[in-house]
């Protein structure tokens, strides 16, 4: 599959800007106000107590800053930030070597946590609950089992797929944060944060502009910041206006709802084939030439969440607002 100009997930011409650009504090964390307000009390009576933070899941889609909000974790708490990935560990004892190397108090941080073997995550359960390892020398008759003290840690776990966690790891964290997709609003002040950074200037109505586009989504905000910013470069506009960043957008192929041409081929195709559904998600995916499972995963979230398709026991169907979106009528109507 190829990369999508607003596609949530991380790409290799991200990766460049995303360091640079990653909040450092709760304060300049933008939007998430629920989450950042409850953080800030959670963190603030640990450190009162002096004991490490309560171990904390974030879950949400790709993009809207479940990495970044770790590493602030750390920083507020004044501690390292360590950080792994569920893919990453293999072995029961690749944990056990990362869990015994921390320092008091540490953050240890595991990415996509859904995916950790479930070997490894029975290893976790004491860690997390007692700050201890239960670990197995020997082999054979003399294996016996040997339990070794921890120093007391947080962990905080990163997932897309809450619903693919098992029961009894969710049930070990203390402070569970969905992060939402972000308000226009927001996503505009995060368009001028970069900007700053970047030390150019943007006009305000574009950066509504952009934000708007974004899907919600933070990174993708950025990605399209950097794309609309080279080509007012190139023009060598000093203010980026909002002409231009229309212009920029519709060169990437990005429309005015943030939809792209894959999203208008799905749509397209259950309004031109089956006047806008119901229809199953087998026979769109004959028709469109894309995978169930692709289209489900990735496609269909986005236009569900903007209330472009609904999903009814007899199939998609199309909405009103997405034929208003493509100045078509109804049919039948
Ligand atoms: N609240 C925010 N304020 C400002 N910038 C943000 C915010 N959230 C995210 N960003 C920006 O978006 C980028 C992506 O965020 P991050 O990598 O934390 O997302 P993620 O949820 O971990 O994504 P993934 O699911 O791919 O791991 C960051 O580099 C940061 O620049
Ligand atoms: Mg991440």
């Amino acid at each position: 599959m190829e990369d999508r100009m607003i596609s949530g997930e991380l790409q290799e011409t991200d990766q460049d800007i995303e360091l640079s650009l990653r909040p450092e504090t709760l304060k300049q964390y933008i939007g998430q106000d629920q989450t950042k307000r409850n953080l800030h009390i959670f963190i603030e009576a640990a450190k009162m107590r002096e004991e490490p933070l309560d171990h904390a899941l974030l879950y949400g889609p790709p993009g809207l800053g479940k990495t970044t909000l770790a590493s602030i974790i750390a920083n507020e708490m004044g501690v390292q930030f360590r950080t792994t990935a569920g893919p990453a560990i293999e072995r029961a004892g690749d944990l056990a070597a990362i869990l015994s190397s921390l320092e008091p108090g540490d953050v240890l941080f595991i990415d996509e946590i859904h995916r950790l073997p479930r070997s490894v995550e029975e290893v976790l359960y004491p860690a997390m609950e007692d700050f201890c390892l239960d670990i197995v020398v020997g082999s054979g008759p003399s294996a016996r089992s040997m339990r070794l003290d921890l120093p007391p840690f947080t962990l905080v776990g990163a997932t897309t797929r809450a619903g693919l966690l098992s029961a009894p790891l969710r049930d070990r964290f203390g402070v569970h944060s969905r992060l939402e997709y972000y308000e226009t609003e927001a996503l505009c002040s995060i368009v001028e944060r970069t900007a700053d950074i970047f030390h150019v200037e943007i006009d305000f109505n574009a950066a509504v502009e952009i934000a708007r586009r974004s899907r919600g989504t933070p990174r993708i905000a950025n990605r399209l910041f950097k794309r609309v910013r080279d080509i007012a470069q190139v023009k060598g506009e000093s203010v980026i206006s909002l002409e231009t960043t229309q212009e920029a957008l519709e060169m990437l192929q990005v429309d005015a709802e943030g939809l792209d041409y894959i999203d208008h081929k799905l749509l397209k195709g259950i309004m031109d084939g089956f006047r806008g559904g119901p229809v199953g998600l087998d026979t769109i995916s004959a028709t469109i030439g894309e995978e169930s499972q692709t289209i489900e995963d990735v496609y269909e979230p986005f236009l569900l969440q903007i209330g472009f398709i609904q999903r009814t026991p007899r199939g998609r169907v199309v909405t009103p607002k997405a034929y208003a979106h493509f100045h078509r009528e109804v049919p039948g109507t």
